[in-house]
């Protein structure tokens, strides 16, 4: 069976509430890695359901996230865009590897420890399994190459011993290639706007703390100058930054949508108060975010059939990829 070499496999779990950092940690990514890799993105919905989701919910969340791949710039027709859940293969490899992989490897899973909180007993077992499955869903494809923000670096490195142990278990040397993780661009990690030592997440409970991909351009001017920062000037170095989280936070979402890196930004803005800054910062995320925002809602009003027919053929070319590595897979094992 022919190893890929630039197979691409990522994911977004529609939980709601997109927002910056899952575009310009992974979504934006995607898009320019479609150039020169084979992509297959995912809606991850079987992941979502590790916390409890609304069903009408968890399906309208679904459409949207992969209006958001499309509206971003993904090729449905180049690529492959589809939801986890119709692609068998997935939940079929992830029991395989829950029997490969430790219980010691899960329990070191920072993730896991945040989202569980303080009533681990509580937890579902799928929560604690869901690094398993993640490693399944790259591993289904032989996927070389996942881009992904910094927050899933532990995950990736876990599918990576995953793999590795399936290989010297069955003496299968190379069968699953060692994933490689693409931690990209200066926005790998986007703070929340309320306090820029927190992580910028879906389930805050503050609006202001995310800018989302459904926001219009008044919430995100103002949820922008409403963003925690100092009284200080910006630095005129990246060093600079060091110790100021709003700051350094601000000028790495102004980096990344303008492909700049943070010492250009400060090269243009270092002396500059916030209040210079961030109206400058908010024309500049409209400018960029507005496009996707304004298209992903045409999509969701007036095109959910596109959305669907979208994921119905996508699931039909993932599966054409997976079958042949899941019967692999199975011959490895030894079920007959
Ligand atoms: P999820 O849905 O939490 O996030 C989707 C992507 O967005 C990135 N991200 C961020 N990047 C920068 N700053 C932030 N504040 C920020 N918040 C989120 C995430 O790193 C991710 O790339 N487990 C994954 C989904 C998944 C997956 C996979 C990814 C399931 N299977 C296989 C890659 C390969 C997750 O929870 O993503």
């Amino acid at each position: 069976m022919e190893q890929p070499k630039n197979r691409v496999f990522s994911g977004v779990q529609p939980t709601g509430n997109l927002h910056l950092g899952n575009y310009l940690g992974a979504i934006r990514n995607f898009v320019g890695l479609q150039a020169t890799h084979e992509c297959i993105y995912c809606v991850v919905d079987m992941h979502a359901i590790t916390v409890w989701q609304d069903p009408k919910e968890l399906a309208a969340n679904t459409r949207e996230v992969a209006a958001a791949y499309i509206a971003s710039g993904i090729d449905p027709d180049k690529h492959i865009i589809f939801n986890q859940s119709k692609v068998p293969a997935h939940a079929e490899l992830a029991w395989i590897l829950n029997c490969v992989a430790r219980i010691g490897w899960l329990n070191r899973m920072t993730q896991f420890k945040d989202k569980a909180g303080k009533d681990r007993e509580g937890a579902s077992v799928g929560l604690y399994a869901y690094p398993v499955l993640m490693a399944a869903d790259i591993l289904a494809y032989r996927a070389t190459h996942v881009p992904v923000g910094e927050d899933q670096k532990q995950h990736l490195e876990l599918a990576r011993d995953v793999a590795q142990k399936f290989n010297n278990d069955f003496a299968a040397p190379d069968f699953f290639p060692l994933p490689e993780p693409l931690i990209m661009g200066e926005a790998t990690r986007v703070m929340s706007l309320r306090d820029g030592t927190k992580k910028m997440s879906k389930s805050d409970p503050s609006d202001y703390s995310r800018i989302t991909m459904k926001d219009d351009a008044d919430a995100i001017a103002l949820k922008i100058r409403k963003a925690q920062t100092d009284p200080e000037p910006l630095p005129e170095t990246v060093e600079g930054l060091t110790g100021r989280a709003g700051a350094d936070n601000l000028v790495g979402i102004y980096a990344a949508l303008s492909d700049m890196t943070k010492a250009e930004v400060l090269k243009e803005f270092g002396g500059a108060q916030f209040g210079t800054f961030k109206p400058k910062l908010a024309e500049l995320a409209v400018e960029k975010l507005s496009p996707i925002t304004s298209e992903m809602k045409r999509m969701m009003d007036h095109d959910q059939g596109y959305i669907d027919d979208v994921l119905a053929k996508g699931a039909v070319r993932a599966r054409a990829i997976t079958d042949p590595i899941y019967a692999r897979v199975r011959e490895i094992v030894g079920f007959i």
